[in-house]
């Protein structure tokens, strides 16, 4: 089979005019790309990827904006069968790096920069920066020109993507591969310092990433659909870039920020393009929330038929306001729970089929035996107990491994219950009607505006820094991002206090925002002699969070090695 061709070229016979993709970019372009012109598109941009060698196999890393051309990319590396792998166009140049090393990656697809929040993403230079650290993998870079400002190309490894495709032909036979084939990797975070390179298949990936498009989104074939998510992300995979093309629906792709130039830029691209799906993060809902109902009131949202969020659990006032400002009550709300390793929506209900109730992800989809059970394995009968959420069956868009790494696979995913369990990370209970409530994370990962990111891995990136002797990173609640992060932090020699502190705070927070990108900058950071530690040198991490959120601790403090670093830590001294 060939993903690409499931995409595109099935639906050529009977609808080649059909739009796939409408795009919108942040200064208001727009296009209309057609199912032929996608495909001539995707088969000129293969067959300039076969023409730098590029072949089935290869590892190819796609740093780009939210362009038409981040989905070519990638549809073009479906074709040929080079597994592509995205990297989110807000993580630095240090995460860039380290993705392309574990990969291996022979090629990476890039831009001169994107549009955001009104301002320019770098992307070319913080590529430039990656490939002059190592990387050693790469042979060639190819560069869209995108922002049009002035950037460097390095002769011979550099090549314009207007140049790659110049004098290609617009048909590439695919190539066929085997169902198990590797489509792609996507990094994601976990428990330890490294994210772990998630890699899903062809076939299976494909199946459930159209049945939950079709089954969850309802897609008819006059529908418009969009959904939110950057293509970085494991949702701008499966509900940007694959799924809706293989089911033959037109989506959209907005380029920019969402309050850029106001918070009614996505109601306002709703209106233009009549958006009758929309599929967006609760983190999103809050921030725009927040600007009043004045912004989605000046634009005509009656296109709108169906709304989805995904991404970390749906408060309630949040639900409301989507559902009574953006719904006007007459649409449904689908709450899809799912994850990275997952592929596709796993816990979601069937719009018209499963009554809804605001917060509930409801029931498993069909196919998918997902289950709330004890320590033991054994499943909680009990209404609203809660216990690990873990996926009893193998299911096709399923993970298959850790890119190079069958243990840790093993290991972060079976690790309990004799393996005889998929266990999701998260904790969830299930109500008397049987239907699931996402309660959070079991294991170090925060969820930052719908994005996963792991404790460690923040406070890799704080103590390499040259002042940092240690850090602990725990997790506060957050009004609009869900959870914000707090870094208690040892300095080397005396701690910083007042201004110094001051300075220090904002200095690790850009370090930290180099490391691995803006979304891990640290809300809070706090400085202290010392964590606090039990006598065996545990640091007792919930009293961290308990510090982190301002409540009273009801810890035993007694059996700490130094109490007095409590008081630091809570700003007391
Ligand atoms: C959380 C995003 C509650 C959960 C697709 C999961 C949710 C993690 C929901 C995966 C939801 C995702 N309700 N929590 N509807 N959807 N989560 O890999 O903790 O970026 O384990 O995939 O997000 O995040 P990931």
């Amino acid at each position: 089979m060939n993903v690409s061709w499931n995409c595109i070229d099935k639906h050529l016979e009977s609808s080649a005019d059909k739009t796939a993709i409408i795009f919108e970019g942040e200064q208001g372009d727009t296009r209309h790309i057609s199912y032929q012109q996608l495909h001539d598109d995707v088969c000129q941009f293969a067959n300039g990827l076969k023409a730098r060698g590029v072949s089935k196999g290869d590892r190819v890393i796609i740093y780009m904006p939210m362009t038409p051309e981040a989905v070519i990319a990638m549809q073009a590396c479906a074709r040929i069968g080079a597994i592509h792998s995205v990297v989110f166009g807000g993580f630095s140049a240090d995460s860039l790096r380290d993705r392309i090393e574990d990969a291996s990656a022979v090629m990476l697809i890039t831009a001169d920069g994107g549009h955001r929040g009104g301002k320019i993403v770098e992307l070319k230079s913080a590529a430039d920066k990656a490939l002059s650290s190592g990387c050693e993998s790469i042979k060639d870079v190819v560069v869209l020109k995108r922002s049009g400002h002035e950037i460097d190309m390095k002769d011979g490894r550099d090549h314009w993507w207007h140049d790659v495709i110049e004098g290609q032909a617009t048909s590439c036979e695919p190539e066929w591969v085997d169902s198990e084939h590797p489509l792609f990797l996507l990094y994601t975070s976990g428990s330890t310092g490294k994210p772990k390179g998630i890699q899903h298949s062809s076939a299976g990936y494909l199946l459930n990433a159209v049945v939950t498009n079709l089954w969850v989104f309802d897609l008819q074939d006059d529908d418009i659909f969009w959904c939110t998510a950057d293509v970085g992300w494991i949702t701008g995979h499966t509900y940007v870039a694959y799924g809706p093309l293989a089911a033959g629906t037109t989506t959209v792709i907005y380029e920019g920020g969402p309050v850029t130039p106001d918070a009614g830029r996505f109601w306002k691209i709703c209106e233009d393009h009549k958006v009758s799906v929309f599929y967006t993060a609760p983190t999103a809902i809050r921030a725009l929330m927040k600007f009043g109902d004045e912004f989605p009131n000046k634009y005509d949202l009656s296109s709108i038929r169906l709304l989805g969020t995904v991404g970390e659990p749906i408060n309630p006032e949040a639900w409301m306001w989507y559902h009574s400002v953006i719904g006007k009550e007459r649409c449904p709300i689908v709450d899809t729970w799912w994850q990275t390793e997952t592929g596709a929506n796993m816990i979601a209900p069937i719009p018209g089929v499963t009554a809804t109730k605001p917060g509930s992800c409801t029931r498993a989809l069909p196919g998918i035996e997902a289950d709330v059970v004890n320590e033991d394995g054994d499943s909680i009968t009990e209404a609203n107990k809660g216990g690990y959420l873990v996926i009893r069956k193998p299911w096709p868009s399923m993970l298959r491994t850790i890119w190079g790494d069958d243990q840790r696979y093993v290991d972060t995913y079976f690790p309990k219950f004799d393996g005889r369990f998929y266990l999701a990370g998260d904790s969830a209970r299930k109500d008397a009607d049987g239907y699931f409530w996402i309660m959070g994370r079991i294991d170090d990962v925060v969820n930052i505006s719908g994005h996963r990111l792991g404790t460690m891995e923040v406070e890799s990136a704080l103590v390499a820094h040259d002042r940092v002797v240690e850090a602990a990173v725990v997790s506060r609640p957050h009004e609009v991002k869900g959870e914000a992060i707090v870094a208690f932090v040892i300095c080397k020699g005396e701690r910083p206090v007042q201004d110094e502190a001051e300075s220090m705070v904002k200095e690790l927070r850009e370090w930290v925002g180099e490391q691995i990108g803006p979304i891990a900058k640290p809300d809070d950071i706090r400085f202290a002699d010392g964590l606090p530690k039990t006598r065996s040198g545990k640091i007792m991490r919930r009293l961290l969070r308990t510090i982190a959120r301002g409540e009273e601790i009801t810890q035993d403090t007694s059996t700490l090695e130094n109490e007095a670093v409590v008081l630091q830590l809570q700003g007391k001294e």
